[in-house]
């Protein structure tokens, strides 16, 4: 395998130069064919650039640093034959769309076989002929030209589909969120409360040892674990009183409500005779059935006496396990109409005492490890509102979350989320890169 590892130096196509004159390399080891070439090329070569060298490790050398569109090579030479000269171009990735032609003697029908064989774009027979050269390079040029424009779109299709790609996650978060702080507005002013949960739960994933995308997952559809409460009537949502059996029923039917919006039916399945242009729904997609099983489980409990399908342990998705410490613990700490704050330690104290009977005592021990953490989480979501929707630039430090700053995969939102402002910024996690891992859907 020839060292083509200068090549990656630069680019030696020039897809993006089009203007640039084409190069052409002539190599022969008898410096009087050259002297014959480079007279014959003289009167018509104003618009070509013509380097002529008579070493094949010369050539295969100038060959690694110059962006040649065409060449023309003796087959018998010392050191490299031509057709090694040939294998080795046609086994670089970066320029193996050369075109090559080889000068073979008439006769030599099997070498010219093996010429073509080997990939060689044309053949040409000694004597050469000053307009039969002619054609050929202006053949050869013709065809590196069009494999130069093809390349050229291809980039700026490529480039394209990265674009819209980023643009349909971005879209796709921007909905999550929002539909998050719908549910979180009708019983809390600022929607502080899904911030604050989804940066628990991330936290606890971590010290967990969960896969970076599981966590980064668990970050964007933890906000959706009370996207229910979007069914529960205000009567029962906003009582500042103690909820009567009834009517504590119908609030934990949020959980139903809250995995049905999230289940079904789905768009596929509402426009099954007219699927919208573009629609091509994943029924498997992670981030949807993750959203899923945190609606529907987050008010499980580990010993099974939770609701509303009175699960247990393993049984309850890990997701769910973990958003609900997060979620009892913030809903302990914050003021809520029907009573005051907690502070942390005693909603600690509280939350701890639940190890192993409500709570996975794997996920509560991670819970107490992080607590420098959760205080810093804590302390950074204000009830400024507008921090609030900002808060997520709680990614860009690294010391709270946790996150590699300079990482060997550092997850886009730690490097591009905008600083902190009124604009829900942190809703731009995405840069122009494709949205992998962190938002690829499994
Ligand atoms: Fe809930």
């Amino acid at each position: 395998m020839p060292d083509c590892g200068a090549l990656h130096l630069r680019p030696l196509s020039r897809p993006d130069v089009p203007t640039v004159k084409p190069l052409i390399l002539f190599i022969d080891d008898e410096s009087d064919i050259l002297d014959g070439f480079r007279r014959m090329l003289r009167p018509h070569a104003a618009g070509w650039r013509i380097e002529f060298i008579n070493s094949p490790l010369d050539a295969w050398e100038f060959l690694t640093s110059h962006p040649v569109d065409a060449v023309v090579s003796d087959v018998s030479m010392p050191e490299m034959t031509g057709l090694q000269l040939l294998e080795r171009i046609r086994s670089c990735p970066e320029m193996n769309d050369i075109p090559v032609t080889i000068l073979t003697g008439l006769a030599d029908v099997d070498l010219k076989q093996r010429v073509l064989d080997l990939g060689a774009t044309d053949l040409l027979n000694k004597p050469v002929h000053a307009a039969e050269l002619l054609a050929r390079l202006k053949s050869m040029l013709r065809l590196k030209s069009m494999q130069d424009e093809l390349k050229r779109k291809n980039h700026d299709l490529e480039a394209a589909v990265r674009h819209r790609t980023t643009q349909l996650h971005q879209s796709r978060l921007q909905i999550l969120w929002r539909l998050g702080k719908a549910a979180d507005f009708r019983d809390e002013d600022t929607g502080e409360h899904i911030v604050r949960v989804a940066c628990y739960s991330m936290a606890i994933a971590e010290t967990l040892g969960l896969p970076r995308d599981v966590v980064e997952r668990l970050f964007l559809v933890a906000p959706l674990h009370d996207v229910g409460k979007i069914g529960i009537p205000d009567s029962i949502l906003l009582k500042p009183g103690r909820l009567t059996d009834e009517e504590r029923r119908v609030m934990q039917t949020h959980c139903e409500i809250g995995a049905r919006i999230l289940e079904e039916p789905s768009i596929m399945e509402v426009c099954s005779h007219s699927p919208p242009r573009g629609v091509d729904e994943d029924p498997t997609d992670p981030l949807v059935r993750a959203a899923r099983d945190i609606a529907a489980a987050h008010h499980e409990r580990w010993d099974g006496d939770g609701y509303p399908n009175r699960l247990r342990a393993d049984e309850i998705p890990l997701a769910a396990r973990i958003v609900s410490v997060a979620d009892v613990y913030d809903a302990l700490t914050s003021e809520r109409p029907y009573k005051a704050a907690l502070s942390p330690e005693r909603s600690l104290e509280i939350v701890a005492s639940g190890r192993g009977t409500q709570f996975d005592p794997d996920v509560i021990d991670a819970f107490l490890a992080i607590q420098p953490r959760v205080h810093a989480i804590r302390e950074s979501v204000t009830n400024d509102v507008h921090r609030i929707m900002s808060s997520m630039t709680l990614y860009r430090r690294p010391e709270l979350l946790n996150l590699p700053a300079n990482g060997s995969r550092s997850p886009r939102p730690a490097e591009v989320l905008e600083p902190c402002r009124a604009e829900p910024s942190w809703l731009r996690t995405l840069d122009g890169e494709p949205p992998v891992p962190m938002f690829a859907a499994e």
